[in-house]
């Protein structure tokens, strides 16, 4: 089967309004490749303005979080209610840095799933381990039991629609990314326990994209492995001609 290739950028908490339409203008046309789906994710505070800017593009607009309630007293939560009244497309759930800083764990990650699923929202579900469990050889595990906890309760319909980001921690924005086998071994791993949950035809529709120091000269690397479907990327998304490199590099 084949799978669209997904790039996204995670932009994290980087970028106002002005400089967000700045690199949008820059991008328009450029990030726009027959046969990749090119994402940006941005803060809360730059969404709306990247919608309105993303009218008429082929560029989808994600956002970095959701809460999975629809509303209430979370003083300083976006829900997906909200989010789908802006028009945004996809929304990160369970980045690390969520996950580290925020206390996000598998069971939360898994409502956020549901959320966004009930709001019409394609989550790009993170999972990855950290470097002592790379180096306890707990990799394929840790691994495991995210992935299946956060696909608890989804439809095998819901399933296929997931996007997968494989991140190990380790490689997130210090310059050392995973060998693309590597990488390669892990998604192959991950894809085989969707296939235990779903089945071979859900499994072989869900993409599964690696980040970690994901730049414009090692993507197509990361690309060419058989089950590694794109790339979430942090730093190298930031710049309109390296993010506009990243896209083309995953024709
Ligand atoms: O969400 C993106 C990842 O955390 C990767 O970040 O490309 O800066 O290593 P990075």
């Amino acid at each position: 089967m084949s799978r669209k290739p997904i790039i996204a950028g995670n932009w994290k908490m980087f970028k106002t309004i002005g400089e967000a339409q700045s690199f949008f203008s820059e991008v328009k046309g450029k990030a726009e490749v027959d046969g990749v789906e090119s994402v940006i994710c941005a803060p809360f505070t730059a969404l709306p303005a990247l919608v309105e800017a993303a009218k008429g593009t082929s560029i989808a607009i994600g956002a970095q979080n959701l809460h999975f309630e629809d509303n209430g007293a979370f003083t300083g939560e976006i829900s997906g209610v909200m989010l789908a009244d802006l028009g945004v497309k996809y929304v990160i759930i369970g980045h690390s840095e969520r996950r580290a800083y925020f206390a996000e764990s598998d069971e939360i990650v898994n409502k956020k799933t549901h959320a966004a699923f009930k709001h019409g929202l394609t989550p790009i579900v993170c999972v990855g381990e950290k470097l002592e469990e790379r180096e306890a050889d707990q990799t394929k595990e840790v691994c495991k039991v995210q992935t299946e906890a956060a696909f608890q309760g989804l439809s095998a319909e819901q399933a296929a629609q997931v996007v997968i980001a494989y991140e190990p921690i380790w490689a997130i924005g210090t310059g050392k990314s995973s060998t693309s086998a590597d990488a390669e071994d892990v998604i192959a791993y991950i894809r085989g326990i969707v296939a235990g949950l779903y089945g071979e035809a859900t499994a072989n529709a869900v993409r599964i994209q690696y980040g970690g120091s994901v730049k414009p000269n090692n993507v197509a690397e990361y690309l060419g492995q058989a089950n590694i479907d794109g790339a979430l990327v942090g730093g190298a998304s930031l710049e309109p001609a390296s993010y506009i490199a990243l896209v083309e590099g995953a024709k």
